[in-house]
């Protein structure tokens, strides 16, 4: 029997029998979403599932055991390895490798546990020559294509896998919602019962989310307040790494990437990310080039960053940026026309990470202002030397954190001089020389020489 379905909008929480196209309420447009009614009254889980209110010092620690997938790079990001009964979100472009890496990491799971593979969007049989190229089969490792949640919820239910993914979570649907499967109401009831069965059965499951045209997970991010963790795999599509990044983790800390490249047979880890970052890195003098030590989460990485500044030829000048800010190069513009006296306001100006790296972090300041004096003087930035700090308004340069580990991967990378602001706290090295300055001013006289 089809169960009876609601409306319900998503800004002011008004029910409606009927689908409406504008809220009565509060006068959104778009906003009625479907929603099942459940049977069971305000209970989402059926009765023998309730579970009672307990003592927090007899609470259950059993099955907090977090088992690692086996590969590294994504064992840092998830903080150890995968919390059983949690539910989790993969979510990037498409084709950007979410069903590669899930079915990598199925395999290596399956030679100890069981996993549950359903795909939506691939036959077995794809799956199963896919996951041919990408490493040793094992029996372990269950298939199934199935685009139905609830038979889905039947099969999770006889076979309690220790682990299964969904991929993807927008082919998914529940037949008591009249709405076409990868809608706001189907991914949010889908995700909903896998949750529901997620945390009652003590199986982790991985879905698969993609991202839609404004960047945002479909529908309007509803699935990142429910999952336990959200992950985000990024890259360059005509670049050959991926990053794997955690933005939301209740069970570890969120500012973690794993660094992969792609291969033939899968994503491979790369253990040392800042060969990769620099290897185009020219070693004789080259203005516009600068090298930033960054640092996500717990690791250091370099990354050159370059910079083009040229007059601009007619209108309003063109400002573009690759793997950067946007808002923070105009920042550091305006920084370097007010506070240093450089004309760039009639110039074009263009500034990428090389590689195709995402860089939000703010000690890639000095490394962005260093690159694009450079190229405006056309004099070249000191190429032994790393930089790190944050650019603040009135031309300071700030302290970064982490400075150990910075100055460290520099040092192991052969730079021997390290720029960063006095006020950092300094830990010298033997092979390094740590250079500090006040000011962006000072700095850029230290790391561009006349
Ligand atoms: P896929 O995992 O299907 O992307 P998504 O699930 O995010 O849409 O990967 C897209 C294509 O890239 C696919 O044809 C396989 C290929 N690929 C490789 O050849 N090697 C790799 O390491 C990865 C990640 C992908
Ligand atoms: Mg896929």
């Amino acid at each position: 029997m089809r169960k009876k379905a609601k409306y319900l909008c998503r800004e002011c929480g008004l029910q409606s029998a009927r689908w409406l196209g504008r809220c009565p309420s509060c006068g959104t447009w778009n906003s009625l979403i479907e929603e099942v009614i459940n049977s069971h009254k305000n209970l989402n889980s059926s009765p023998e599932e309730i579970e009672l209110p307990c003592p927090i010092t007899e609470v259950s620690l059993q099955g907090e055991d977090r088992f690692p997938t086996g590969i590294d790079e994504v064992d840092r990001v998830f903080g150890g390895g995968l919390v059983p009964g949690s539910l989790v979100l993969l979510s990037g472009d498409p084709g950007i490798g979410k069903s590669t890496l899930l079915l990598q990491i199925s395999q290596l799971l399956s030679s100890r546990m069981q996993v549950l593979y359903v795909s939506g969007e691939e036959s077995t049989r794809q799956v199963r020559l896919r996951a041919a190229r990408l490493g040793a089969l094992s029996p372990g490792l269950l298939l199934l294509s199935e685009t139905n949640v609830d038979i889905m919820e039947y099969h999770l239910r006889e076979l309690v896998p220790q682990v299964a993914v969904v991929d993807s979570i927008q082919t998914m649907y529940k037949s008591d919602l009249g709405s076409a499967p990868g809608s706001v109401g189907q991914v949010r009831e889908c995700a909903a019962q896998l949750m529901r069965l997620a945390k009652a059965k003590g199986i982790s499951i991985l879905l698969v989310g993609h991202v839609t045209k404004e960047g945002m997970i479909a529908g309007p991010r509803v699935l990142e307040h429910m999952v336990d963790a959200v992950l985000y795999l990024e890259g360059d599509r005509r670049q050959f790494f991926r990053i794997l990044r955690c933005v939301k983790n209740r069970f570890g800390s969120t500012n973690e990437i794993g660094i992969f490249e792609m291969s033939g047979s899968g994503l491979i880890e790369v253990a040392n990310p800042s060969v990769l970052f620099l290897t185009n890195h020219p070693q004789g003098a080259v203005p516009g080039s600068a090298v930033a030590a960054a640092l996500e989460g717990s690791r250091p990485f370099l990354v050159e960053i370059q910079a083009l500044v040229s007059p601009a030829g007619y209108g309003t000048p063109r400002r573009m940026t690759a793997g950067v800010d946007y808002n923070r190069v105009a920042l550091i513009t305006a920084v370097l026309e007010k506070r240093v006296g450089l004309n760039l306001g009639s110039h074009d100006i263009y500034v990428n990470a090389v590689g195709g790296v995402k860089l939000d972090e703010p000690a890639v300041d000095l490394a962005i202002a260093c690159s694009l004096a450079s190229s405006f003087r056309d004099k070249p930035v000191d190429s032994e030397m790393a930089l790190a700090g944050e650019i603040g308004l009135t031309g300071e340069l700030r302290p970064v954190t982490g400075v150990g580990k910075r100055v460290k991967e520099a040092s192991k990378l052969g730079f021997k001089r390290f720029l960063l602001s006095s006020q950092s706290a300094i830990e010298h090295t033997a092979e390094t020389r740590i250079l500090t300055a006040e000011s962006l001013a000072t700095a850029l006289n230290q790391a561009i020489k006349a």
